[in-house]
């Protein structure tokens, strides 16, 4: 049984006031990988969407990507980084097997003492990272949480592997979620979170952990993302629907109440097949990953920003994130967008 639940019945409620952003400088192309592996521009864009991506320095890890996000964030909201008492970092390619990333990005960024761990459930561990921080805030433990999804898949792309190497790319986003004890405003308003463990094997990194540890043997392609590209295709457009519509349900909306999806950027043509199947308006359904490529748990951050970025999220809107992937997992948060003035 998936966990569907309609929050903000309680005080506090967890707002959500800000989103800051970070990708590399480094835009890696379409015509650049025409140079690298045998495919094209034209089957890229027409199969994916993505025309662009950015990729981290050589000397730039997850922490970096991470912290230019959250200080973003920090400048954006006018929050005093110590005023922070959660950091939750979402990711999947951490600096270090040990420690999380997260102690690093909150000394990075001046947050003495900060609550902060990883969390890892691969694209969608930014809606268990809200879960959580919600989670904490309503139950009275934080008063103001920063959630990050940071990643640097390039470190574990198979760069001769032309399935993956046009999907996955770098970046960072963060939010900031802040108790608030008054009467107005719905903040979070619900989640929808949920797992199937059956074929771990559709999406994975196969060696590297404990149950394949890596070795001089290890051949390279078993350390960097393999995937089954239709099955993966099939979960994500079906499940799209179906936690959008269980967590709407719980929470007594529908799709007409929604202003803005904000999906995890992994295809364009999953996009186009689920919003068709949702009867959500085109022009409410945000895109940037011809931008951005696939970047997992950053990737809602990052399309949330750029849908502010073009005055497509208007302060108050109601916003429907979903988050699916590896695991495979998925999670989906309605959210009212109450931005920091
Ligand atoms: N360039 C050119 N050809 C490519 C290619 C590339 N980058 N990648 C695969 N192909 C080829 C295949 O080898 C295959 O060739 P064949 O017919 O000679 O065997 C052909 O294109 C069709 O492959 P197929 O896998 O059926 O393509 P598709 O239409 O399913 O598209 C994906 C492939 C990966 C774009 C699609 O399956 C997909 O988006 N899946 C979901 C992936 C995803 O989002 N993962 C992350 C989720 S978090």
């Amino acid at each position: 049984m998936s966990l569907v639940a309609a929050t903000g019945r309680t005080r506090p409620r967890a707002r959500l006031t800000g989103v800051g952003t970070y990708v590399p400088e480094r835009v890696l192309t379409n015509a650049e990988l025409e140079e690298m592996v045998d495919t094209s521009d034209e089957w890229i864009v027409s199969r994916t969407g993505i025309r662009q991506r950015h990729i981290a320095a050589p000397e730039q890890a997850t922490t970096d990507l991470a912290a230019e996000a959250v200080n973003d964030l920090l400048a954006r909201t006018g929050t005093n980084p110590t005023d922070v008492d959660l950091l939750i970092v979402a990711t999947t390619t951490p600096d270090y097997v040990f420690p999380p990333c997260a102690p690093i990005v909150g000394t990075k960024c001046g947050m003495d003492h900060v609550a902060a761990y990883d969390t890892n459930a691969v694209c969608s561990g930014f809606m268990y990272g809200i879960a959580q921080a919600t989670g904490m805030i309503e139950s009275g433990i934080a008063r103001r949480a920063v959630v990050v999804g940071a990643e640097t898949l390039s470190r574990i792309i198979d760069w001769t592997d032309r399935a993956t190497c046009v999907l996955f790319a770098d970046g960072a986003g963060a939010v900031m979620l802040e108790a608030d004890d008054g009467e107005q405003g719905s903040g979070v308003m619900g989640v929808e979170l949920g797992s199937d463990g059956s074929s771990p094997a559709d999406l994975w990194v196969p060696a590297g952990g404990t149950r394949t540890p890596r070795s001089e043997d290890t051949p390279l392609a078993d350390t960097c993302i393999q995937m089954n590209g239709r099955e993966v295709f099939r979960f994500a457009t079906r499940i799209l629907v179906e936690s959008s519509q269980r967590l709407l349900d719980e929470a007594g909306m529908t799709m007409d109440d929604v202003d803005l999806l904000v999906a995890h950027q992994a295809n364009e043509r999953i996009l186009d097949h689920a919003s068709e199947r949702m009867g959500i308006a085109r022009e409410k359904v945000v895109m940037n990953l011809d931008r951005v490529g696939n970047t997992s748990s950053a990737s809602i951050p990052l399309a949330m920003a750029d849908a502010r970025d073009r005055g497509l999220l208007d302060a108050g809107a109601v916003v429907l994130m979903v988050g699916f992937g590896a695991g495979l997992t998925w999670g989906s948060v309605l959210v009212r967008w109450e931005p920091r003035a």
